[in-house]
């Protein structure tokens, strides 16, 4: 196996990293390899192998190879070893969110609640995968018996994103498993280096060879293109933004492949009158921050009832204001950089937009001159709704709020986006509030919470954003075919 060490002095658990690909139970040893940055110093502290098409492709015959003997191994064997998993990444949590941290940047204390989030999808899935289900019942019309059973899908391709570089590939692998499938992952270039080492605790787990590889890659399209328009492939998972996912589901299409897409979003947070103030601030810091903003979950648009939106806006910027921003690894950080240059100078241009169009910017940090990729968290106040940082999704820690003087204006106005994600709406009148919940045009929403991540929800979105949903009992149906065979009796 190729390992590397971490440059910076942050303990012995990090210094022998897997930085090859993982394709049928083995570590390749590559000569050309792609850097891994630490966002919140700008620094280089890993290679890791870059795939080309080649490549890929191995991953994939790989995961052809081992389909068959995957899907006849019992129910309760793919649990067993979910299970092993689920324990492993527990005893590695310390230096799996050190890892999580490095590559992309988040706070210390939320890497380890990813660690614990990510972990339960192998759980539950473990659970889920030995429930079996299926059918048997008599034709109306009495000549037949319908039997309905479920079989694996076949081989996956599932491409994640950076944001929550564990937990996305255990929501996508942790069912692929339980129900049968095999997989090839390919983790974003940022973020390679926790999905290397969760390939790892897969193998230590005891997964069969070629069960489950890993490629990682800064050249995307070369080598997912060919994965995707192989027939052998059948099924596509996706996490990331609505453009590259439409880009997929358009190679997708012309193969009919089964798709799961988790796209983007542009979350409405709304406070009607009746809310409760105190909670509703408190859920705004939650929905808005966790890390940092680079959620498709969080928080976009606030929407805030006109007697309350100057106590809001005050009160949220006051709260905004106590989260000490730094480097993720020291214990008082409560907001890390972002991802990486690209994307500060997207967030700095949403707010100057929004400026340039008359709202007011209230910035609640001071960001030095240092290195890393840091953005001041800001409330930004009389925002047009046609701003781009109203109509974009931010992945930053602005928070733009508009005003509403009724409930029916602000239902059209959370509605009024392409996304529909999420959205979150906060009141105490239980009856307007489910009704608000239910006339929103999401396939998640928060009503008096400002996080919703649940393992056993089902996630997911409407319109742009996304397709198929992931965890719950529906995350399993993701990587099941339903069969239906007629026996004449
Ligand atoms: C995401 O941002 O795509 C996932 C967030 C979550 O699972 O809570």
């Amino acid at each position: 196996m190729t390992t590397a060490t971490v440059p910076r002095g942050i303990g012995d658990a990090l210094t022998d990293l897997p930085v090859g690909h993982f394709i049928g139970g083995h570590w390749t040893d590559d000569p050309t390899l792609q850097p891994v940055e630490n966002p919140a110093t700008g620094e280089m502290i890993a290679a890791v192998a870059d795939a080309d098409a080649g490549t890929g492709m191995a991953a994939l015959n790989a995961a052809v190879a081992a389909q068959e003997s995957w899907a006849a191994t019992h129910p309760r064997a793919r649990a067993d070893l979910l299970m092993r998993a689920f324990d492993l990444l527990h005893e590695r949590a310390d230096r799996i969110a050190t890892l999580i941290t490095l590559e992309m940047g988040k706070p210390y204390a939320e890497a380890r609640g990813e660690v614990a989030y990510g972990a339960e999808f192998l759980r539950w899935f473990a659970e889920e995968g030995v429930r079996g289900g299926g059918d048997y019942f008599r034709a109306p019309a009495g000549d037949q018996r319908i039997v309905v059973t479920r079989q694996p899908v076949g081989p996956v391709y599932a491409i994640t994103p950076w944001n929550f570089p564990l937990a996305m590939a255990t929501r996508k692998i942790a069912p692929a498993l339980a129900a049968g499938c095999t997989v090839v992952l390919k983790p974003a270039p940022q973020t390679p280096l926790t999905a290397l080492e969760f390939m790892r605790v897969l193998a230590d787990a005891g997964l069969p060879a070629g069960v489950v590889n890993c490629v990682t890659t800064s050249n995307a399209a070369e080598v997912s293109t060919p994965i995707i328009t192989d027939p052998r492939l059948r099924k596509l998972t996706f996490t990331g933004s609505t453009v590259v996912g439409r880009l997929l589901l358009a190679q997708a299409s012309r193969r009919v492949l089964r798709t799961s897409m988790e796209l983007g979003g542009n979350a409405p947070f709304v406070v009607l009158e009746s809310a409760d103030l105190d909670k509703a601030v408190a859920g705004a810091v939650l929905a808005k921050m966790r890390n940092t903003g680079q959620a498709c979950v969080s928080a976009n648009r606030f929407l805030v009832h006109e007697s309350l939106a100057a106590d809001f806006g005050d009160r949220l910027a006051a709260e905004l204001s106590r989260l000490p921003v730094g480097d993720g690894l020291a214990p008082s950080t409560r907001v890390g950089p972002l991802i990486d240059s690209a994307a500060v100078d997207r967030v700095e241009g949403l707010v100057r937009d929004a400026a340039e169009r008359g709202a007011q910017v209230r910035t609640c940090a001071e960001i030095g001159s240092g290195p890393g990729y840091f953005v001041a968290p800001a409330v930004l106040t009389g925002v047009d709704p046609e701003s781009r940082v109203w109509r974009e999704e931010i992945f930053g820690p602005i928070a733009p709020i508009r005003t509403f003087a009724d409930t029916e204006q602000a239902l059209a106005a959370a509605n009024d986006s392409e996304a529909g994600l999420v959205g979150y709406v906060y009141g105490e009148n239980l009856g307007e509030t489910m009704r608000f919940a239910e006339g929103l045009q999401t396939g998640m929403c928060g009503v008096n919470t400002g996080i919703i991540s649940e393992v056993a929800a089902p996630f997911g979105g409407v319109k742009a954003s996304g397709l198929g949903r992931e965890g719950g009992s529906a995350g399993l149906d993701e990587y099941l075919e339903v069969k239906y065979i007629g026996v004449a009796l």
